[in-house]
């Protein structure tokens, strides 16, 4: 740590200029041990030294010592190249959505769902599984409610246009488009209305003007592959937005992005831990850490009878035939797999938990059974290598396990086989990786100030600065 610290304190005044932009990141960091493995983010942006905007020019007269100078530092604006600012939309596009909650889903009643700045009712018997607080159950579309409700807290907001760095249009585009899916005896233009009078309204906006909307970003709770329509005949599945020019030249954050499209970058499903304090992380990390794991692999999911290229009957196969393997069938009566406590009680328990895809690539399954400290396996690349670049190592090897799905189709490989070559330290090692991981994976409590822990919601917005500054440059 003291070796570390000093590189850091000099990274610090090589970058002198830059040096205010970083700090509110790296002093938490310095003090929170959780967090070490993080460092290699902090390593990565000073590394390239972005020049200076003119407002930080005034830096110039940072100390040359190792140790930062706070008096030099308070001179020099903490905000700077980090302002953000975000539409003031009409409601019908966020929290009229919201307020008409019953609309969203014909089968499931939302309102519980969107509470809470959409963490969903607060789990108060959390039981032997779960650590005391911080748990909600949190329904896996509600990431755009959060989202906002985080940056209404962004300490760097500016109502200056002309001063911010990145421009957020806080539309609920997962929830607009959820709720019309279902509305068949409604027309594409009805379907389509918010959508379009949100690119027009943008449009007559200066802000948008000047850089062509590329500063501009926007979050969908919905995966991609919702929002692809490619015309307006009738049985066309989802929304058109990643379709529209306009939409194109923006930052579009997704629980789910398409690896080609390169305007899409794809952030973590939200799960139920919310913590507003960092005893809550630290006591959650504990647990995981020093859990007794009998099982070597466990399942938690549903066959699905109606897709053929499906590999779900193959793992639920493997596993029944296991004496290693755990299987929570969601299908059966009896398993509630919606009660956060029956899969997380599963993946605590589990040195490795087998993650399929569903109706999508990626399941949030692959984000549960993380949090829970269990080593995700992946039957494709899609689920989780190709995507979620800002949150995972790019060497998919320390923190999970591939095996490519035509092996498990074609009955070539046992899964059991695979998982029992990997030594007690390999797993150990691997466990370690994915529980440093656990911060930056989940979503604080929008309504408590956390600063010491990074989480998804940080990690998004550096990612969108460092994109639009290289898209848009200086
Ligand atoms: C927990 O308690 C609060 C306050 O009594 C209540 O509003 C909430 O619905 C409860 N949560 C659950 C999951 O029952
Ligand atoms: C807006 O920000 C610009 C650039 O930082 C600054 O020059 C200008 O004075 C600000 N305007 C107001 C009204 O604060
Ligand atoms: C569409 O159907 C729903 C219920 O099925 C109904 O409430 C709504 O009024 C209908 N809308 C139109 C435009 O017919
Ligand atoms: C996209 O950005 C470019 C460059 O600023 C601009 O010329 C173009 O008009 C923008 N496209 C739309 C649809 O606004
Ligand atoms: C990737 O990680 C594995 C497991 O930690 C390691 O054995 C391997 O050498 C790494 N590969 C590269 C290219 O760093």
């Amino acid at each position: 740590m003291k070796e570390k610290e000093k590189s850091i304190l000099k990274t610090l005044t090589l970058c002198k200029s830059h040096q205010s932009r970083w700090q509110m990141h790296i002093f938490p960091l310095l003090i929170s041990s959780i967090l070490s493995s993080l460092f290699f983010l902090f390593l990565s942006y000073s590394s390239s030294c972005p020049s200076s905007s003119s407002s930080s020019s005034s830096s110039s007269s940072s100390p040359s010592s190792l140790t930062l100078s706070l008096s030099a530092a308070a001179r020099t604006d903490p905000c700077s190249g980090r302002y953000l600012y975000v539409y003031d939309l009409p409601d019908k596009f966020n929290d009229g959505i919201v307020r008409d909650c019953h609309a969203i889903f014909p089968w499931v009643d939302m309102c519980p769902y969107v509470a809470n700045m959409g963490l969903g009712p607060h789990l108060n018997e959390t039981g032997s599984v779960l650590t005391g607080t911080g748990w909600h159950i949190t329904n896996q579309w509600v990431l755009e409610v959060i989202f906002h409700n985080r940056i209404r807290q962004y300490e760097c907001l500016t109502a200056n246009s002309s001063q911010a760095d990145a421009f957020f249009v806080p539309y609920y585009v997962g929830l607009d488009t959820g709720r019309n899916l279902w509305r068949h005896n409604i027309s594409m233009q009805e379907r389509d209305s918010l959508l379009v009078e949100l690119i027009q309204f943008l449009k007559s906006r200066p802000e948008w003007s000047a850089k062509g909307g590329r500063d501009h970003f926007i979050l969908s709770g919905r995966a991609t592959w919702d929002l692809q329509r490619k015309d307006d005949g009738h049985s066309q599945w989802g929304s058109k937005l990643l379709m529209l020019p306009e939409v194109k030249n923006m930052t579009v954050l997704l629980i789910e992005a398409n690896a080609w499209a390169r305007n899409e970058f794809a952030i973590p499903y939200p799960t139920n831990f919310h913590p507003s304090k960092e005893s809550q992380v630290v006591e959650w990390l504990d647990k995981v850490r020093s859990t007794n794991r009998p099982w070597l692999f466990s399942f938690a999911g549903a066959r699905r009878p109606g897709q053929a290229d499906s590999i779900r009957d193959q793992l639920f196969d493997q596993c029944l035939k296991s004496t290693h393997c755990k299987l929570l069938d969601c299908a059966s009566a009896g398993n509630n797999c919606d009660i956060p406590a029956t899969t997380m009680s599963l993946f605590q328990s589990s040195n490795f938990c087998l993650q399929p895809t569903g109706d999508t690539p990626t399941r949030r399954s692959a984000f549960d059974s993380m949090l829970a400290g269990c080593i995700p396996v992946f039957f494709t690349p899609h689920s989780a290598y190709t995507q979620y670049k800002w949150y995972l190592p790019n060497n998919y090897s320390e923190y999970s396990v591939y095996i490519p799905e035509d092996e498990i189709r074609e009955g070539r490989v046992s899964i059991e086989e695979v998982l029992l070559k990997y030594s007690e330290e390999e797993i150990r090692n691997m466990k370690e990786k994915v529980v440093s991981l656990i911060p930056t994976l989940i979503y604080k409590d929008p309504s408590y100030k956390l600063e010491s822990v990074r989480d998804a919601f940080d990690v998004a917005i550096d990612g969108v600065l460092v994109r639009v500054k290289s898209i848009v440059g200086d």
